[in-house]
C-alpha cells in the first residue's frame, strides 16, 4: 500500500519527510517523490521510481531550510512504476502538488471531461484527476473550495494530501476509506498513512475520519467534516500512541500475516471498486473485451501454489455461473505436458507477484502456441502483467507475509467478477450475486475477529497433533486444499486435504482416535453429504471442527462448529477463507514459529 508523509513547520522538513519514508518502505512500493514549497518559487518536485535511494540522490537539488512539504512512497495501480507515474502529481500550472493513496473510481470519466476542456494530463495515474478538478474549480486562488467541490466530484477511495504554491504555509489533508493521521508536534504538525510515519517526533496523534477533511499548519490544525460541498468544523482531541515503532507497522499486529488476514475487508473494497454498476460487471475495469470473450470455447487457467487453488474456485464460479468451460493446470505442469489448447482459448495466468517462473514460462508458451492471454495480478508492471495480451489487478496492496491470505481472496474475487461478467454476456445475468458482493467488505469486518478467537481457541490442540486433515466437496474441497497448504507451510505441520467423497477410497485407514480433521460444510445442496463424512471420520475417533454456512449446523453432526454469517453460498469461500488462514496462523504462533517468513520458502519464487 502507498506510503504518505507532510510536514508543516519543522525546519528539517526535508530529512524527516525523507525519514518517514523510509519508515514506510516495509508497506511496499516501487517509486517515490517528495514535493516541497519553496518560498518566493513555488512548489518544487523530485521523483524517480525504484528504491528510496534513486529519490535520495536527487534531494540535494533542493535548497536548506524548507519547512512545508509532502512526500509519497507508490504502490503503483494505476499506471506502470514510472517516474512520471511516481507521485507528487502537479497540476497543468504547476502551482499544486497532491499525492494520494487509494483508487479513485470515476477517474476515466473525469479525466475524459477535464482534457476535453483543455487540461493537460502528464501521467497515467487517477491521482491526477483531483489536481485537475482543483484548477478547474478555481485553483489556488479560492483552494479550500476548490478542493472541497473536487474531492465532492470523485468517487472510491482515497487519502489525499494538497500542498499549494499559494498557501505554502499549510497543507490540506483528506480522507475518505484510506487512512490518514496527523502527528500534532510543538511547533511543528505531521501527516502520514500511518503513525510510524512521525513516531520519533511525536507519539501525539489525531485521526481523521472518512468524509474529513484538515488545514494543517504550524501551530494550527483545523478539522472539517464535508457535507456535500459544505465544510462543517470539528473538534477531537489528539491521543497519546504507545506503540513502539515495529508495532507501528503492523498497524498493531504482532505479525505481518495477521494484518493482513484482518486487512481482507478493507482490500475486498478496493478490488471491487468501479468494477460493477447497476447490477452488472464492468468488463473494460477488468481489463476484458466483451466481443473477445464472446468467442472463447474453453478457459485455460495456469498457476502456482495458492494462486492455483484461486483457479480451483474460479473454474467452479465459472462454469457455474457461465457454463464456460475451464482447465486448471499447476503451471510447473502445463509447461513441460505439450498442452493441446482449442484455437481461441485464452490461457489466464494466475499470480501474486506477476514473477513465478513457472507460470510466466507458461504464459509464454501460450502466446507461442497462439492463444490469447490474460493475467489476473497483483503487482503492477510485473512481467506477467506486462508480457500478458489483457491484464486485471487484484489490488490486494503489497502482501509481505510469506503466506499468501490478502492475495488469495482478491484473486478470488477477481475471478468471481470475470465469471459474473461472463455469465451476463452469456445470457446467464445474476444481478442479485453482483448486488451481494457489495457487503462482503462490511460481513469480513463483522466476522472476522469472532473467526480469529474461534481459531485461537483451536490452536493449541492443532499445534499438538501429528496430522491434519481437511474434507470438503465442491467449493469446499478447492478450499481445503488451500486450507491445508496454509497450516503446512507456516506451522510445519503435516496436512492433507481431501474431497470428502474420497476418503473411504483409502485415506480413512489414517484416520484414528484424535485426529484434527477440519471440514467444511458451506454449501445447502452439498452438506448431507459432508455431514456423512463427518460422521465417518468422528466414528475412527477424530476430532472435527466444521466451518459451516450459515443455517446448516442442524444437518451436520454434532461436532464443533463455526457457522458463517449469511450470505450467498456461492459467496462462502470469503468468509471461510480467512478461517482456514487464521486456524493457520495461531497454529504456527503456539508453536513459535517464524509466521512471517517460514523456513525454506520465498515470496517470490522467480527460479524453477
Ligand atoms: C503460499 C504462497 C505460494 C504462492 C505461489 C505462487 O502461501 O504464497 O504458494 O501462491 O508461490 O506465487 P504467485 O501468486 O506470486 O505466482
Amino acid at each position: 500500500m502507498c506510503g504518505i508523509v507532510g510536514v508543516v513547520g519543522s525546519a528539517d522538513a526535508l530529512p524527516r519527510i525523507y525519514d518517514g519514508l523510509k519508515r514506510l518502505e516495509y508497506r511496499g512500493y516501487d517509486s517515490a517523490g517528495i514535493a516541497m514549497a519553496i518560498p518566493g518559487a513555488g512548489v518544487e518536485v523530485r521523483k524517480a521510481q525504484g528504491k528510496l535511494s534513486a529519490l535520495a540522490d536527487l534531494l540535494p537539488g533542493f535548497p536548506a531550510g524548507l519547512t512545508v512539504g509532502i512526500g509519497h512512497t507508490r504502490w503503483a495501480t494505476h499506471g506502470r512504476p514510472t517516474d512520471l507515474n511516481a507521485h507528487p502529481q502537479v497540476d497543468c500550472s504547476g502551482t499544486l502538488a497532491a499525492v494520494h493513496n487509494g483508487i479513485i473510481e470515476n477517474w476515466r470519466e473525469v479525466r475524459e471531461e477535464l482534457e476535453a476542456a483543455g487540461h493537460r494530463f502528464r501521467s497515467e495515474t487517477d491521482t491526477e484527476v483531483l489536481l485537475h478538478l482543483v484548477e478547474a474549480y478555481g485553483g489556488t486562488r479560492d483552494l479550500l473550495p476548490a478542493v472541497t467541490r473536487a474531492v465532492g466530484r470523485l468517487t472510491g477511495a482515497y487519502a489525499f494530501l494538497i500542498l499549494s504554491a499559494a498557501e505554502p504555509e499549510h497543507l490540506i489533508a483528506v480522507r475518505r476509506a484510506s487512512p490518514l493521521v496527523i502527528g500534532v508536534g510543538e511547533h511543528e504538525n505531521y501527516l502520514g498513512s500511518d503513525v510510524s510515519a512521525f513516531l520519533p517526533y511525536t507519539r501525539r496523534a489525531l485521526v481523521l475520519n472518512d468524509g474529513e477533511l484538515a488545514v494543517v499548519g504550524k501551530e494550527d490544525i483545523a478539522l472539517y467534516r464535508l457535507e456535500e460541498e459544505r465544510l462543517v468544523p470539528l473538534h477531537r482531541e489528539p491521543f497519546q500512541v504507545t506503540w513502539t515503532v515495529q508495532q507501528a507497522e503492523r498497524g498493531g499486529y504482532p505479525h505481518f500475516m495477521l494484518k493482513e488476514i484482518m486487512e481482507q475487508p478493507e482490500v475486498w473494497g478496493d478490488c471491487l471498486l468501479g468494477r460493477t454498476a447497476a447490477g452488472a460487471v464492468r468488463w473494460e475495469e477488468l481489463g476484458l473485451d466483451p466481443a473477445e470473450a464472446a468467442g472463447w470455447p474453453r478457459i485455460q487457467m495456469v498457476a502456482a501454489g495458492t494462486a492455483y487453488h484461486a483457479g480451483l474456485l474460479g473454474r467452479a464460479w465459472m462454469e457455474g455461473l457461465a457454463r464456460v468451460p475451464v482447465d486448471v493446470d499447476l503451471s510447473s505442469e502445463f509447461r513441460y505436458r505439450q498442452p493441446l489448447l482449442q484455437p481461441g482459448t485464452p490461457v489466464w495466468a494466475i499470480s501474486q507477484s506477476g514473477e513465478t517462473a513457472d507460470t510466466l514460462a507458461s504464459l509464454r508458451l501460450a502466446r507461442e502456441l497462439g492463444a490469447p492471454t490474460y493475467a489476473v495480478v497483483n503487482v503492477v508492471g510485473s512481467t506477467i502483467a506486462r508480457e500478458a495480451d489483457r491484464v486485471a489487478y487484484t489490488r490486494a496492496g503489497p502482501e509481505i507475509a510469506v503466506a499468501s491470505t490478502k492475495a488469495y481472496t482478491t484473486q478470488l474475487l477477481t475471478l468471481l467478477l470475470a465469471a459474473l461478467g461472463l455469465a451476463g454476456s452469456r445470457g446467464r445475468p445474476r444481478p442479485d450475486l453482483v448486488e451481494e458482493l457489495a457487503a462482503l467488505p462490511r460481513l469480513g469486518r463483522e466476522f472476522l475477529p469472532r473467526a480469529s478467537e474461534w481459531a485461537r481457541a483451536r490452536a493449541g490442540e492443532l499445534a499438538a497433533a501429528r496430522d491434519v486433515f481437511f474434507i470438503g466437496r465442491g467449493l469446499d474441497y478447492a478450499l481445503a486444499m488451500e486450507g491445508q497448504l496454509k497450516l503446512k507451510e507456516i506451522s510445519y505441520l503435516h496436512a492433507e486435504a481431501y474431497a470428502a467423497g474420497e476418503l473411504k477410497h483409502g485415506t480413512l485407514a489414517l484416520i484414528e482416535e484424535g485426529v484434527p480433521v477440519i471440514a467444511l460444510a458451506t454449501q445447502p445442496e452439498l452438506v448431507e453429504k459432508t455431514a456423512s463424512n463427518i460422521e465417518e471420520v468422528q466414528a475412527r475417533g477424530a476430532q472435527v471442527w466444521v466451518i459451516a454456512g450459515a443455517g446448516l449446523a442442524p444437518h451436520l453432526p454434532a461436532a464443533e462448529v463455526l457457522s458463517l454469517p449469511a450470505l450467498p453460498p456461492l459467496l462462502a469461500p470469503f468468509l471461510a477463507a480467512p478461517v482456514l488462514q487464521l486456524l493457520a496462523y495461531w497454529t504456527a504462533v503456539v508453536r513459535g514459529e517464524n509466521v512471517d517468513q517460514p523456513r525454506n520458502l520465498a515470496k517470490s519464487v522467480t527460479v524453477e
